[in-house]
């Protein structure tokens, strides 16, 4: 109806549009290839999941849970969820299928997560992770692996530059015994924090050693420490992962004060940053989940893993890899008239069959305007269709970018003309 104002996207949930959809495509494409090179095997959940699984899992006091999640009642009376991130997922399905009985898991995904953020460059309320989970592993080797996988990502589209930050957080307890010590230490600064995080002293300390307020970052300068609070083992084992990283020649440095968002995390966690997007840094995070399988109500499997935003990684790609090419035809038929309509549909039929990308015009117009779209489309050669040879066993082909004359060739001769021009433009 005339006058009614146009329905828009949802605000922060992005159209991928053709143009853009091909560096998509391209770096889906080096993920499957990449995850594959290590023995991952893809795996599909569903987008949404009770919200029981998030609240259990990522826990009740994170940004995410209190405030971000799209969660809905369904027509059963069901509280259900968009899914805010994957991991959770995997564990439950792993769960529920048995995959982790006797058995170990590499699984990778892709997939669009949600989560009600304030939304700006690199941040969107519909984004995409690329995410890999490997559950059923304890030791350091595993987490070498999970951040080989990562790095050989990067490398593989071309990018330089990320740092990787690793820390260790210890178990529940080592963790639970530091947070007193840190609660203790900075209800005695407590004037000199800054407003979140004087928020975040009583229900979620750790949190505050992300702060990026100077005040605050001067008063954790005095704080303890958390490494000193991890047990022998757990140190053992986050030197091993040093050892390990730099014998594959991975650059990393240790941030104690590296925590994550999510409470599941037990042992190592790391992420990789830029400094190319702005203020949304982080592509990429992750670590050692080892209480969470147990925690969905499942036996306890020790796990790690990642995920990847692909909105950052792709403006990286764009950015600092090599452009992408746009998908086009390669072929354009021109078709004057009704015979020749027909004979637009067989030879184009024909090509296609041969494995050639055509385009026909579809919809008739001048010859002149049909040779401007296909100039327009981008195809390397026209197959052109006018009164003169429609109905015939004859066609003309014309070369569109620059190579050689227009000529008339048998139609039994068109796919090795089409692929002389189309060689020889490459
Ligand atoms: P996360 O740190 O919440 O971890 O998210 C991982 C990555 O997703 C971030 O580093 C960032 O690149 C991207 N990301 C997160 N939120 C947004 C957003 N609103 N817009 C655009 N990109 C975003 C997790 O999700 C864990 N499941 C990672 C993991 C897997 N840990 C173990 N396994």
């Amino acid at each position: 109806m005339a006058g009614e104002t146009n329905v828009q996207s949802v605000r922060g949930m992005n159209d991928l549009l053709p143009g853009q959809i091909e560096t998509w495509q391209r770096v889906e494409a080096a993920i499957r290839e990449v995850s594959c090179r290590y023995g991952y095997r893809e795996i599909r959940t569903p987008v949404v999941e009770r919200t029981e699984l998030f609240r259990r899992s990522i826990g009740e006091q994170t940004d995410i849970v209190e405030k971000e999640m799209y969660t809905f009642t369904d027509n059963n009376g069901d509280s259900l969820t968009l899914r805010p991130e994957a991991t959770a997922s995997c564990v439950r399905a792993g769960n529920e299928h048995g995959l982790l009985h006797n058995q170990t898991q590499r699984l990778w995904y892709v997939g669009p997560m949600f989560r009600h953020e304030r939304p700006q460059k690199g941040r969107y309320r519909q984004f995409h992770q690329f995410g890999i989970e490997a559950l059923g592993w304890a030791g350091s080797d595993i987490e070498a692996e999970i951040i080989a996988v990562g790095e050989r990502l990067w490398s593989s589209l071309g990018i330089t530059g990320l740092n990787l930050e690793i820390n260790s957080l210890g178990s529940v307890s080592a963790r639970a015994n530091y947070r007193d010590a840190l609660k203790a230490y900075l209800l005695d600064h407590v004037d000199a924090l800054d407003a979140d995080s004087q928020r975040r002293l009583e229900r979620n300390p750790l949190r505050i050693l992300d702060s990026k307020d100077s005040g605050t970052q001067e008063v954790l300068d005095g704080a303890p420490s958390l490494s000193d609070f991890l047990e022998s083992a757990e140190r053992e084992g986050f030197e091993r992962l040093q050892q390990l990283l730099t014998a594959v020649n991975i650059r990393f440095s240790v941030n104690t004060r590296l925590v994550r968002g999510l409470d599941y995390y037990t042992g190592f966690v790391f992420e990789w940053t830029t400094d190319q997007l702005g203020a949304q840094s982080a592509i990429c995070a992750g670590g050692r989940y080892d209480g969470l399988a147990e925690q969905l109500g499942g036996r306890a499997v020790p796990a790690a893993g990642f995920a990847c935003g692909l909105e950052r990684l792709i403006e990286l790609v764009i950015l600092q890899g090599e452009e992408t090419p746009i998908q086009s035809p390669r072929v354009f038929v021109a078709a004057l008239g009704e015979v020749a309509e027909v004979d637009a549909i067989r030879h184009a039929e024909r090509l296609r069959g041969a494995g050639v990308d055509v385009q026909v015009n579809c919809g008739q117009g001048s010859l002149k305007k049909q040779l401007r779209r296909a100039d327009n489309s981008s195809a390397e050669v026209a197959v052109i269709i006018d009164e003169e040879v429609a109905g015939t066993s004859a066609v003309k082909v014309k070369p569109l970018r620059g190579q050689g004359e227009q000529s008339t060739v048998p139609v039994n001769d068109l796919l090795a003309s089409v692929q002389a021009i189309t060689d020889s433009s490459n």
